[in-house]
């Protein structure tokens, strides 16, 4: 597929590097493409853009971006590139404040998270919430005792959280659809979660794993 990653931090760099390694075709797009130097070095057949382009570009829009600067982000994209594309929301909410006893602060309420700002605003967009629970140097391919880790996704549109559910399949991820895009206000906080072993012990290596019992 041709995926429009928006976004030149770690996320973005991993994603666009995650999606070329799976035969995928990748444009970055950036406001600062210097910032992506040495990403295009280490990935040669990798593109990079403006955020325009690569929304234009992307069967599939990725969206990494710093959570505070997501709509203005997409704003520069522009609505009618995301017109009907699955986007993925790898965003998290996280306030400029300091995280408070390794605890996060976010911008949001319990009752309206940000994928749904985004899906209010940008309506003819599908977002899909994945990729945010865990850090970006598992993202792809995690190599982790007890096998695959659990992505939660979220999102309005059946079709899109199909196929994103299909790419998180080939990053080697077991998925749980959890609804519709409010589902976000419980998936966004797994950040938080996420977080506190880094922030206290510096342990950064985890995923999130759903076990079931068998049926
Ligand atoms: N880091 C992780 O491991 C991780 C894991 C899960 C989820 N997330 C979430 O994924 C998103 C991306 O995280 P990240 O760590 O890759 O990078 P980040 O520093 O949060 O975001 C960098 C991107 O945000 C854009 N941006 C626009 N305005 C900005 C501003 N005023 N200040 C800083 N950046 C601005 C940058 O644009 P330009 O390209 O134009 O510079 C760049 O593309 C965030 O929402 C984060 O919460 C991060």
């Amino acid at each position: 597929m041709k995926i429009g990653v928006l976004g030149s931090g770690d996320v973005g760099k991993v994603l666009g590097a995650g999606f070329l390694k799976h035969g995928h075709a990748v444009m970055m797009g950036t406001s600062n493409p210097a910032k992506l130097a040495d990403w295009k070095k280490a990935n040669p057949t990798g593109q990079v853009g403006s955020f325009a382009e690569a929304a234009r570009f992307g069967e599939v829009v990725v969206l990494a971006v710093k959570g505070t600067m997501a709509a203005s982000v997409l704003g520069m994209a522009g609505e009618s590139a995301l017109d009907g594309k699955p986007v993925i929301d790898a965003t998290n909410p996280i306030a400029d404040a300091p995280p408070q006893n390794g605890v996060l602060k976010f911008f949001t309420s319990l009752d309206e998270s940000l994928m749904e700002q985004l899906q209010d605003h940008f309506r003819s967009a599908h977002f899909v919430k994945a990729f945010s629970c865990v850090g970006n140097r598992l993202m792809v391919d995690p190599q982790l005792p007890g096998g695959r880790p659990t992505m939660f996704v979220c999102g309005n549109h059946d079709g899109a959280k199909k196929t994103v559910m299909g790419l998180l399949d080939q990053f080697g991820w077991d998925t749980a659809d959890m609804g519709k895009a409010e589902a976000a206000r419980a998936i966004e906080p797994l950040c938080i979660l996420w977080c506190i072993p880094g922030f206290l012990r510096n342990e950064w290596t985890h995923a999130f794993k759903l076990v079931k019992q068998q049926s």
